[in-house]
Parts: C-alpha cells; sequence; structure tokens
C-alpha cells in the first residue's frame, strides 16, 4: 500500500514538473525522432570513436626477418635485448590512440604469453630466460597510460601437430582463448581472420564456438572478423574504404575467409540487417613485421590513408611493428606524431564555426532543439539537426553554411551523421556559391571530403541531401584547410 502511494506522489510530482512552464515558449519539447535499425551496440558506438588503433606484429618473424613464419623457427631466437613496452604505450599516446592490439600469436604458432598448452612460446625463448610474459608487459604498460588493449591469436597454425585435425585442434585454440581472456581482463578488441593452410583443405574452424566463448568471458569485448560480430574488415590491407561505405551489411552473407566477399565488404549493405562497421588495417611500413631494410611510409600517405578510412565512416588500425630491439623504431615513432600534428593542424579549426548556417526546416520550429547549432558543437553523437519530417510531401532537405564577406577559405569538407539513430544518408550534393562540386553517397559517422586544386574562396556552401533511410540527422558539419593537400598542387 505504501509503496502504491509513493508511486503515485512521484506520479503527481513528476506530472506538475513537466507542466511547469518552461523557457520554451512550446507547451512540450519534441522528442528525438525514432530510430532506424540496425543500431549500433555499446561497445561499438565506443570503438567508432577511437577513430585511430593500433597493431603491433611482434614474434620470432621480427627475428628471422620474415612475414609469414614456417612455425619450424627455433624458439631460443626470440629475444628482444631491451623490451619496454612503456616506449610502445608512449608512442601510442603520443599519438593520441587509444586502443593497442598485440599478435599474441601469428601463423607461425609462437606464443607471447606462457601458454600451458604449448611449449612453443616465450617459455623456450632466451628472453628472461624463459620466465617472461609479452602479453602481460603490454597490458600493464597500456593500463598504466590509460590505453585499452585488444589481442590478436591467429587460428592459423604452422607450429603446432594438433593443426588439421578438427576436434584437437579447435580444443587446443578454444583453451588459448580461455586462457587469454582470463588472465588478461578488460580486453577491447579480439582480431580474427580466416587465413588456414591452403594444403590442409579439411581444416574447420569453430568460430561460433569461439565467438560465445568469447563474449562469455567479456562480453564488452568488439569481435573483429571478415564477418563481425561486432567489427568487420573492410576488404584490402591498404586501408582503404569504399567510396560508398555503410556500417550496415547482412552477416549471414559473410562466409569468414572466403575472397568473394572483398567487394561486400568495402562498401557495405543500404539494406543490411546487421550493424557491422568496417575497420581498415594497414601497416605503416611495407610489411607487418619488423624488417630492417623497411622505412615508414610518407606522411602524404599515411594522410591519403586517413580520408579514405576515417574519412569514409571507418575506423583505421594502423600497423607499428616493434624492431629486434623490442622498442617501436624512431622512424616510426616520428612519423606517427607528425601524423597526429598534421590531423590535429588540419582539424583543430572549423571554419563553419564562425558563419551563419541555415537549415531547411527543423524539427519542432525554431525552439524545439533540434537546430543548426547542433552541428557545430562538440557532441557528434547525440546533438543534431534534425529537419521536420512531412510524411505527405517529400521534403528538400539541405544546410548552407554563409559568410557575408564571401571569404571562406577551404579545401576540406566534413560531415557526420547521428549514427546512434541508425545510418541514413544515402545521397547528397554539395555546392559552393552554386557550382556543383561533390557528389556523395554514404555519411556515416564521419565523412570528409578533400577539394582538388587551389583553396576555395566562397560565400556560401549548401549541401544538399537528396535521398536517406528515413529524415537525415546530421551531428557535425565542418568546413577545414588542410595545408598538406594544398602543398600538393603547388
Ligand atoms: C621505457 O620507455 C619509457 C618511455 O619511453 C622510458 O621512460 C623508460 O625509461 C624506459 N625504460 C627503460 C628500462 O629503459
Ligand atoms: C583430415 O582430418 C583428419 C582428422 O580430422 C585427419 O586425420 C586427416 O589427415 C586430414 N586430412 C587431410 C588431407 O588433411
Ligand atoms: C540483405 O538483407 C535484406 C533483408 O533481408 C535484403 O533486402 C537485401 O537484399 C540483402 N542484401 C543483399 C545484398 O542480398
Ligand atoms: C629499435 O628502435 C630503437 C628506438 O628507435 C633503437 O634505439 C634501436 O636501435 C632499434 N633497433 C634496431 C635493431 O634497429
Amino acid at each position: 500500500m505504501t509503496k502504491l502511494c509513493c508511486s503515485f506522489f512521484l506520479f503527481i510530482t513528476l506530472f506538475l514538473q513537466l507542466n511547469k512552464p518552461c523557457s520554451s515558449s512550446l507547451e512540450q519539447l519534441p522528442a528525438p525522432p525514432l530510430p532506424i535499425l540496425p543500431l549500433p551496440s555499446y561497445s561499438q558506438l565506443k570503438w567508432q570513436q577511437r577513430e585511430i588503433i593500433m597493431f603491433l606484429h611482434f614474434g620470432v618473424n621480427t627475428f628471422s626477418d620474415s612475414e609469414w613464419g614456417t612455425g619450424h623457427e627455433n624458439p631460443s631466437i626470440f629475444n628482444p635485448t631491451s623490451l619496454n613496452t612503456t616506449q610502445w604505450a608512449s608512442v601510442a599516446e603520443e599519438a593520441g590512440i587509444s586502443l593497442m592490439i598485440l599478435t599474441a600469436k601469428h601463423h607461425d604458432g609462437f606464443c607471447l604469453w606462457p601458454s600451458k598448452y604449448t611449449k612453443h612460446s616465450v617459455i623456450s625463448s632466451t628472453w628472461q630466460n624463459g620466465k617472461g610474459d609479452v602479453v602481460q608487459e603490454f597490458v600493464n604498460a597500456a593500463s598504466d597510460k590509460g590505453i585499452d588493449v585488444g589481442i590478436y591469436l591467429s587460428p592459423w597454425d604452422r607450429h603446432d601437430s594438433r593443426y588439421g585435425h578438427d576436434l584437437l585442434y579447435n580444443e587446443y585454440y578454444l583453451g588459448q582463448l580461455q586462457e587469454l581472456l582470463k588472465k588478461y581482463q578488460n580486453v577491447r578488441e579480439i582480431w580474427f581472420d580466416g587465413a588456414k593452410d591452403p594444403k590442409a583443405k579439411n581444416v574447420s574452424y569453430y568460430f561460433s564456438d569461439w565467438f560465445s566463448m568469447v563474449k562469455e568471458l567479456q562480453s564488452s569485448i568488439n569481435i573483429f572478423s571478415d564477418a563481425g560480430p561486432d567489427v568487420r574488415w573492410v576488404g584490402n590491407e591498404q586501408g582503404m574504404a569504399g567510396d560508398t561505405c555503410w556500417s550496415t551489411i547482412n552477416r549471414s552473407s559473410l562466409a569468414i575467409g572466403s575472397a568473394d566477399i572483398e567487394q561486400y565488404l568495402n562498401t557495405g549493405d543500404p539494406r543490411g540487417t546487421d550493424w557491422l562497421p568496417a575497420e581498415c588495417d594497414v601497416s605503416i611500413r611495407k610489411g607487418w613485421f619488423w624488417h630492417k631494410s623497411e622505412s615508414p611510409k610518407k606522411l602524404s600517405e599515411l594522410l591519403d590513408i586517413y580520408y579514405a578510412s576515417v574519412g569514409r565512416n571507418c575506423v583505421l588500425n594502423l600497423n607499428v611493428p616493434p624492431n629486434t630491439t623490442g622498442l617501436i623504431s624512431e622512424n616510426d615513432a616520428r612519423r606517427l606524431k607528425e601524423f597526429r600534428t598534421a590531423i590535429n593542424t588540419i582539424f583543430h579549426k572549423n571554419i563553419a564555426k564562425g558563419c551563419y548556417v541555415k537549415v531547411s526546416s527543423q524539427r519542432g520550429g525554431k525552439e524545439g532543439g533540434f537546430g543548426p547549432e547542433n552541428m557545430l558543437d562538440s557532441d557528434h553523437l547525440w546533438s543534431y539537426w534534425a529537419p521536420r519530417e512531412d510524411d505527405k510531401k517529400k521534403e528538400d532537405h539541405w544546410v548552407e553554411i554563409w559568410d557575408n564577406d564571401g571569404d571562406l577559405r577551404f579545401n576540406v569538407i566534413g560531415i557526420q551523421e547521428a549514427i546512434g539513430f541508425g545510418q541514413r544518408i544515402k545521397s547528397y550534393e554539395i555546392y559552393v556559391d552554386g557550382k556543383l562540386l561533390i557528389q556523395g553517397t554514404t555519411v556515416g559517422y564521419k565523412r570528409l571530403h578533400r577539394l582538388d586544386g587551389d583553396v576555395v574562396h566562397a560565400q556560401v556552401v549548401r549541401i544538399r541531401l537528396i535521398e536517406a533511410r528515413g529524415v537525415p540527422l546530421i551531428s557535425s558539419i565542418g568546413l577545414y584547410f588542410d595545408p598538406f593537400w594544398h602543398s600538393r598542387f603547388k
């Protein structure tokens, strides 16, 4: 009885509060529009906002100067003379990277932690007299700096004799997954590929068992594979997403390790039933492992990759391999820092912020809370412009950025969608002073366009939203000046 009374009073109080006149002249603020499914999970949203993450390929290949070990390497060759995982984490921190993924085991089968299911690991190496644990040192160093960790455990194992015997090998693999996810807590991403011995035709990987076990042990983890379930591969190792790139796709059409799906992975599917955003993996050098003969990519190449990955609705997973000393090479660290500085230089100033922004309409009218100012604040997820919805007639939605002095100077245009309500935009056009400059398709979390040629001097930029899966919701618009791009047209 008391309980009932209380809830009754609570109800009355709430009712009165909601009906109190507020500063807005509207009787009630309009609620947000309904989402359009599928939607990202909480962990997928966190992942998307990282924008750039780091892969670290390290193992016996680092010492044998190879990319794919044979599995016959003598474990004693693993001997980083001054391994310092704090240096790895410092390099990541300086580059503004919040997640590092380590190859706990690559195709050669050598394990960087002391697994109890094999001797082919750090136990048999000269490093720390077989008493060391690289994964533990990696996790400790990252967490000291507030950086999250991820793990790659290669399904293909060229060393272990159980490989090729389905049951035995899947038990072995699953045993190692349990070891890793019980011992090292708060793993944010686990990386699976479908690589197989081309000769071992009858090998199958029990992905459903593996994935279920992973989620059971650590539920907030994102599982990466060709088919997700949380993050999908982008279909190439160049770090390049499709010009059209949906975070949605049909998982049921994805067979892990099949070359036929690479194009589909690259673009996603506007009718896709699953939220499965793409991750673009590429190495800062030619190879994935460190080789004395290789050097890091030029800054301009890294920026091209950035625009084609982060700028196309993806997360960039950039590999930076530690060397035989057990450190990230000074050249790579320096290039990574230049990369971060360049990104900050380009995007620190949004020229649109000083401008007048006009929109075709807004949900709930001028005081509805869905106005154009929401596209210029720092919240790129939950603060957005929403146009009016009208079922009866198809409305033309647009945004205009005005500088009355005609002195907008920029060469990059950025748009972000409020993806918490689903990815919607299918096609749009961008006009600068009435001239059509860009015909775009998808936007998603972030879309960046670099304009060819010289810097634009203009009075008005108009973004016309042509087609969307529902009313478009835009969380950010930006005009930027990229001096690195500009200098390429000199
Ligand atoms: C490890 O690297 C960090 C960061 O670069 C450095 O401060 C520290 O002195 C290094 N530790 C050793 C033992 O060299
Ligand atoms: C296929 O698998 C079985 C055990 O599952 C194994 O005995 C056999 O050697 C394998 N065949 C080939 C060609 O790998
Ligand atoms: C994905 O699934 C949806 C819903 O079943 C379907 O309409 C669409 O055609 C599928 N896409 C492809 C490429 O088959
Ligand atoms: C590895 O990188 C560190 C840091 O730049 C450097 O001091 C060391 O000489 C490098 N090791 C090799 C073998 O190049």
